[in-house]
């Protein structure tokens, strides 16, 4: 425990200060990404989770001016790795579920939450294996859909687990993979679909700035 109460984590850890309009969060990351890397030939073991991806930032812009959910809606965020978009929804007031299936991601996303004064559920599961019995009015995908022989198990998952009149995001930085699976899997008789764009720029980043994509897809009443 720090002074403020706050639970440590187990790694060793850097922070980061997130800064959004008027309001700053503080995340912790592991201090040595590189350390993490086990076995680059089996992509389940790519700890990608270990970063904020600039549809992360994006998409937690988003959320934090648009407040697309109601206090107390029930918002579960996919892949959530460091789970930034999750935790500002939840300071908006929803009622959030962290989910990824790398325990130690989840533990650092649960931090990550708490440091913020967010208490989430939190949920360990494989796409491949995903629980179907709770819904959810709302669902974060930021920066999920870039392997094709994933991208089903998620297009499967957003349909059984969206409430009728839920919203899905998915935030992407232009990736074709994407567009891909967003063309396939939306269905106009079944959802409403907006399009928004997020700049996101980052300091010691490879690109000056990212060109993020945010899809909200509504579900419709009666679908
Ligand atoms: C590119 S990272 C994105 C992390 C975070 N959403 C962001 O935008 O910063 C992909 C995330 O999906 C998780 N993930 C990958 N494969 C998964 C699977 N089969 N089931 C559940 N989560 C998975 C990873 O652990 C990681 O947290």
């Amino acid at each position: 425990m720090d002074g403020n109460g706050e639970k440590k984590p187990a790694m060793d850890v850097k922070e980061l200060l997130v800064s959004l309009p008027g309001k700053e969060l503080r995340l912790y990351l592991a201090r040595d990404f590189e350390a993490l890397i086990t076995d680059l030939e089996d992509a389940d073991k790519v700890p990608c989770w270990a970063e904020v991806w600039p549809a992360a930032y994006g998409l937690a812009r988003y959320l934090w001016e648009q407040t697309p959910f109601s206090p107390g809606e029930e918002v579960v965020e996919l892949g959530a790795g460091m789970g930034l978009p999750g935790i500002v929804c939840a300071l908006k007031g929803a009622r959030l579920t962290l989910s990824d299936f790398n325990p130690q991601a989840l533990e650092m996303a649960a931090v990550n939450a708490r440091a913020n004064g967010v208490e989430p559920a939190l949920l360990l599961a494989d796409w491949r294996s995903f629980p179907r019995g709770q819904k959810f009015a709302g669902i974060l995908a930021s920066d999920i859909l870039y392997d094709p022989q994933l991208n089903p198990y998620l297009g499967r998952i957003f349909h059984e687990i969206l409430l009728p009149g839920g919203r899905l995001l998915i935030s992407h930085p232009q990736r074709p993979v994407t567009r891909e699976f967003i063309q396939d899997w939306y269905n106009p008789d079944l959802f409403t679909a907006e399009l928004f764009h997020e700049t996101v720029v980052l300091q010691e980043s490879l690109l000056p700035s990212y060109a993020i994509s945010i899809h909200l897809f509504t579900r419709r009443a009666a679908s």
